[in-house]
């Protein structure tokens, strides 16, 4: 008889629970157990990122986490960003600055670009690149996907697309409207502009 487990997680802000095998991981769990279809399967080593979900705010590898590692825990999927009709302020940067092309990196980006932003609401060209290099992308060469990344720290800053949400701000630290209060007048640096004029008179 095989062994089963009753887990309890907050999904997306509902909770849900099931008997799971001790084995089951993560990402199956959330994809075929709950058909939430955003976190994708890639290496399945945690590698590559793909399966990338928000765990009490913070990103984890779903392909190397069992589902019982989770119980008790809240997790945040793509489907989670948007709320009341509307995208998150990061899922509107990416559609505006075209961060994508086949789009298969995309949920696990953007949940990345959640938290890099909470964590620094500001940053720079360079710790963008920086940040995202948990994540890989096989088809956009990383530009635009980093333009998109500034594009939603610019809005989220100026606060002129949260539409009186606030993005997800499960785990330590503010939240990026929290952060943004507390940083008058912020957005990206000056060498930032500075490094995407350069960039656009090159090309
Ligand atoms: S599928 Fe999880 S890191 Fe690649
Ligand atoms: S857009 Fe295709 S893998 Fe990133």
């Amino acid at each position: 008889m095989v062994d089963r487990h009753r887990v309890e997680l907050v999904v997306n802000g509902e909770t849900e629970t099931r008997e799971v095998e001790p084995r089951r991981l993560l990402v199956d769990f959330l994809r075929e157990d709950l058909g939430l279809l955003g976190a994708h399967i890639g290496c399945e080593h945690g590698v590559c990122g793909t399966c990338t979900v928000l765990m009490n705010g913070e990103t984890i590898r779903s392909c190397i986490t069992f589902a019982v590692q989770a119980d008790g825990q809240e997790i945040t999927t793509v489907e989670g960003l948007a709320s009341n009709g509307k995208f998150h302020p990061v899922q509107e940067a990416f559609w505006e600055k075209q961060g994508l092309q086949c789009g298969y990196c995309t949920p696990a980006m953007m949940l990345r670009t959640v938290e890099i932003l909470r964590e620094n609401p500001s940053p720079t060209r360079e710790q963008v690149r920086e940040g995202i290099a948990s994540q890989l992308c096989r088809c956009t060469g990383y530009q635009y996907i980093i333009d998109a990344v500034l594009e939603a720290a610019r809005t989220m800053s100026a606060g002129t697309q949260t539409d009186g949400k606030v993005p997800v701000t499960q785990g330590a630290g503010p939240s990026s409207a929290e952060a943004a209060a507390q940083t008058p007048g912020a957005g990206p640096a000056l060498e930032e502009e500075a490094e995407d004029a350069s960039r656009q008179k090159e090309s």
